[in-house]
Parts: structure tokens; sequence; C-alpha cells
């Protein structure tokens, strides 16, 4: 582990990778290479995370409403992640890093879902840090299938109507065994969630940069731990300065 000599390192931090079509235009290039560029921050991202001791990493890596792209972006975007878990799988599992899937998973076709889980099954008992890749994910698709599980608990009469409070309906998310995002960051400059982890980002720190996702590394994550760490976060208490004035 590095020392980052910052005050408080986020346990959790997700990623919404960005910008790898507008990456590859800037140089006239076709969206593809972005995204292959894009694999390689991946990789930097999770080696920099593990050593500044981060215990969770998600990384969204394609939405349920990325089905919309054209056919040719959507097979190269699951080509990447086929490549991924075959090439990085070995390296993770070596690297102690255990890797999580979140998403829709019932209409996932060929080989895609077998991939995902064997790289959930081979790395399970890893403890180094756990890497989260959210993929076919939307966050609403997520509520929605909480929602109806815990429908057919009431249905079935294992559960009463009043019994659903806000713990119950995390523990039916698909992140139900990660604490909630501390930091979100986003990469090339746009601001908003695009449907990624609604409900667990009630309080995390949000980072927008700049940069397309393929320019990310080390020292952008490191920028992005810097920022989180002058945050002052209060969970709708009052400020740690104003507690110390009142008493
Ligand atoms: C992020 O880059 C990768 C995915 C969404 C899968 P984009 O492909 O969204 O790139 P831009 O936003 O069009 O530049
Ligand atoms: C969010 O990026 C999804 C991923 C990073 C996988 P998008 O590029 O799909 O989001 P919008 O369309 O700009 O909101
Ligand atoms: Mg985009």
């Amino acid at each position: 582990m590095i020392s980052l000599d910052l005050p408080v390192i986020p346990e959790h931090v997700a990623i919404i990778m960005d910008g790898n079509g507008r990456w590859a235009n800037q140089r006239g290039l076709p969206r593809t290479f972005g995204h292959n560029k894009g694999v390689e921050a991946v990789r930097e991202t999770v080696k920099a995370a593990g050593e500044a001791g981060i215990k969770y990493l998600t990384l969204f890596a394609f939405s349920s409403e990325n089905w919309s792209r054209p056919a040719s972006e959507v097979e190269d975007l699951l080509g990447l992640l086929r490549r991924f878990i075959r090439r990085d799988l070995a390296d993770l599992h070596r690297e102690n890093i255990r890797i999580r899937i979140i998403g829709e998973r019932q209409n996932l076709r060929g080989d895609i879902l077998p991939l995902l889980l064997e790289a959930e099954e081979t790395t399970r008992n890893n403890t180094a840090m756990t890497l989260v890749i959210a993929f076919n994910y939307g966050s609403r698709n997520e509520i929605a299938r909480a929602v109806a599980r815990i429908a057919e608990d009431v249905e079935a009469g294992r559960l009463k109507p009043a019994e659903v409070d806000a713990d119950l309906i995390s523990r039916h998310l698909d992140t139900a065994d990660f604490p909630d995002p501390d930091l979100i960051i986003r990469t090339s400059g746009e601001e908003r969630l695009s449907n990624f982890l609604l409900w667990q980002a009630a309080y995390s720190e949000l980072v927008f940069l700049p940069c397309y996702w393929p320019d990310f590394g080390r020292q952008q994550l490191y920028e992005a731990l810097r920022v989180f760490a002058s945050r002052e976060r209060r969970f709708g208490a009052l400020s740690q300065m104003t507690t110390a004035v009142v008493g």
C-alpha cells in the first residue's frame, strides 16, 4: 500500500467511466479505439485503487440503456468485456481481488453470463479488494427487481407491509453485500448519474472530472481522493465545527 498522506480514504469508490467516444473523436478515430484504450485505464485504476487502500471499487461498464447504441458498438463493448475477463481474470485473482457483478442477469444471451459467473466464482474468497462490475446495470431496473421480490414475500405471507423499510430495500438490491459508495467519480465533464446507484448514492460525495475516461489513471484517481478528503460529510447532522461551538 502506498501512503497518500490523506486524513481519510473512502472505503467504497464508484466510477462512471465516461467519454471513450469523445476521446476517440478528438483524435479522428472510430469510437471503438476509445473503448479499447478505456480498458487500459480500467487496469491502471484497479491497481491504483488497491494500492490506495480502497476496499470496494465499482465500475459502471455497461448500462441497461447502452443497448440502444448501434449494434456494432454494443458488440465491441461486449467483446471488450469478454476479453477483459478472459485475459485479466488470472491477474486479478493473483492480486487477491474479489470480483462481483451487479445488474440484470435474466436477459443476457450467449457466453456473457457464464463468463461473469466464472469470474465471481473463481475470486469469491479473495480479500484484498472487491471489484464490482456494473454490467447491464440500471438503478431503476435494480429497484424494480428488488420491489418485485419484496412483493412476492408479502404475497406469500413471509413479510408484512409494515416491515418494509429502507434497510430491507437495501438488502434486496444487487449491492446488498457492499457498503454504499462514499465517493462517486464521473469523467468526461458530464454531471449526471445516468441511472447509476440512485438509491445507494443518497450520501455519496460526487466528483466530476473533465478528463475523458481513457485519460484517467492513478493521478486522476488520487486527485479525486484529495477532493473527497477535503469535503465535510454531514449526513443531515450538524457540521463538526458547529457542534464544537455549540458544545
Ligand atoms: C463510456 O464512454 C463507455 C460506455 C458508456 C460503455 P462513452 O461510449 O459513453 O463515450 P462518450 O460519452 O460517447 O464520449
Ligand atoms: C453512463 O454513460 C454509462 C456508463 C458509463 C457505462 P453514458 O454515456 O451511457 O450516459 P449518458 O447517455 O451520457 O447519460
Ligand atoms: Mg457517454
